[in-house]
């Protein structure tokens, strides 16, 4: 993530048009989007809980809170009433399927104008291989300790299904537990630039790790 609060506003310094941000996730990338462009977000995210904290992150700022408006809807439910200049989607892509990005791919050509550019975080991973659960991260928050575990159970080909337990600790004691399972999709780079091409994207000078392409004008 600080990788991306770096690289993401260079590629934005240009744009005055209207931005499009696909899985906002709780507003992290929205906020630095909003602050990095002068016009009107969209900012998309299907999750309820998600949501919630976006919403309440921009009301610590009226300004932005004015400028982005937030769509509850999927991916491929997005409708904006003009063309935007820019789509960003950071870490949302591995949750499409092959056959679902084919569908991502025309929605996104439909909400950009000419010459509009698609922003997205990729990187070539080694392939995932099933293993034990193991602590990812821990956090303090007051007398509490928070606990992410990780577990890849499953892979087939670009598809990698992951166990996520989030505890939560008093003392030594785990008083909360929840498990998440997911599939993820985690397809080369160049299968995706071969998709992006087909569907009739152009490919822009990207810095590692993130991919630029654009509309023909
Ligand atoms: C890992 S989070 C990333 C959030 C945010 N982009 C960030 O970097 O902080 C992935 C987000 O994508 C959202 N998401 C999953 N499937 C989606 C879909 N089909 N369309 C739009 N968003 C989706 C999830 O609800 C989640 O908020």
């Amino acid at each position: 993530m600080p990788a991306i609060r770096e690289l993401l506003p260079p590629l934005l310094a240009d744009v005055r048009g209207a931005v499009v941000e696909i899985g906002a996730g709780t507003g992290l990338i929205t906020e630095l989007i909003a602050r990095h462009v002068p016009g009107e977000v969209y900012a998309v995210e299907p999750s309820l809980g998600m949501r919630s904290v976006l919403v309440s992150r921009l009301t610590t700022d009226p300004e932005v809170l004015r400028r982005v408006t937030v769509l509850p809807c999927g991916a491929l439910e997005t409708e904006v009433d003009e063309p935007v200049e820019a789509v960003v989607m950071i870490s949302v892509l591995q949750s499409f399927t092959a056959a679902e990005r084919a569908a991502l791919w025309r929605v996104l050509r439909g909400l950009l104008e000419p010459g509009g550019r698609l922003l997205f975080n990729w990187r070539d991973r080694a392939p995932a291989v099933p293993g034990d659960l193991q602590v990812m991260g821990s956090y303090q928050v007051g007398r509490h300790t928070y606990e992410v575990a990780g577990q890849v159970l499953a892979a087939e080909g670009e598809s990698v299904t992951s166990r996520f337990r989030y505890r939560i600790l008093q003392r030594g004691v785990v008083i909360s537990q929840d498990d998440v399972d997911g599939t993820a999709h985690w397809p080369a780079t160049d299968v995706l630039a071969a998709e992006l091409k087909e569907a009739g994207f152009e490919p822009d000078p990207a810095p590692e790790g993130m991919q630029v392409w654009r509309m023909p004008k």
